[in-house]
């Protein structure tokens, strides 16, 4: 098992947003989690970040419980966020990002992407190396958010909604393409997504949440033909 949440509870102040949330997600799977706004999606990932402390139950990665490990130890062990609004440097170039980023992540002996792995990946980022990323268009950006999420050696990817504002043929490429590198490199995924039926065509599994729990967790098909939809 790549990540094994059990039991988690997680909120601002004094506030306890979610509760009793349990899931599970093994390499190369790729796991959509769904639910109306306020449901407590980014939540639960900023959790799995070490963003936000768990206040109560165990994240384990790898088997291990990583409660007490900083953010920068869990992107160590290959969790990356694709964070809510785009998570890159507008104000550098599309290449200073990638290699601001590349400077952190790529270590080791043989990482998984390199610089020119997301060139190849993105040719659009390969032509515009010098632009300013704040100046490209949405999907180009997303394309850079995605790109450096998965510098060096991702293995549990968290995205937080990253279709937000991409055309919808251009979500299908993207997702396509998260698709590819999550089946070929073993990658485990949890894709928060408010576009639900372009996340149901590349999920595996379904988690949907409401109010702060999980209220379905099973096969894309299963979810169909529940009444689960009423949450949204
Ligand atoms: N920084 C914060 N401080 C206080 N309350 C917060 C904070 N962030 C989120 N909340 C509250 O926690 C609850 C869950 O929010 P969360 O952002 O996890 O929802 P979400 O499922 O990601 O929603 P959305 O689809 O709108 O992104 C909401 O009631 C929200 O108001
Ligand atoms: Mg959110």
């Amino acid at each position: 098992m790549l990540l094994e949440i059990s039991d988690l509870s997680a909120g601002y102040g004094t506030k306890t947003v979610i509760s009793g949330v349990s899931l599970t997600l093994e390499p190369g799977q790729i796991l959509a989690l769904l639910g109306h706004n306020g449901a407590g999606k980014t939540t639960t990932l900023k959790a799995v970040m070490g963003l936000l402390p768990a206040r109560s139950g165990t994240i384990r990665f790898d088997g291990n419980a990583i409660g007490g490990m900083s953010v920068a130890g869990r992107v160590g062990a290959g969790i990356r966020l694709l964070p809510e609004g785009r998570g890159i440097f507008p104000d550098l170039s599309v290449a200073d990002n990638i290699d601001v980023v590349a400077a952190q992540n790529v270590s080791g002996a043989s990482p998984m992407f390199r610089p020119a792995d997301i060139y190849r990946l993105f040719p659009v980022l390969d032509e515009r190396r010098t632009t300013r990323a704040g100046s490209m268009s949405g999907g180009q950006q997303q394309m850079l958010a995605l790109g450096l999420a998965i510098l060096g050696t991702p293995r549990c990817l968290l995205l937080d909604e990253p279709s937000i504002g991409l055309a919808p043929n251009l979500v299908e490429r993207l997702f396509q393409q998260f698709h590819e590198i999550c089946k070929s490199h073993g990658v485990g995924a949890v894709l928060v997504e408010q576009n639900v039926a372009a996340a149901l065509k590349i999920a595996d599994r379904v988690v949907i949440m409401n109010n702060g729990a999980i209220v379905f967790d099973g096969l894309p098909e299963d979810a169909r033909q529940t009444n689960v939809w009423d949450y949204f």
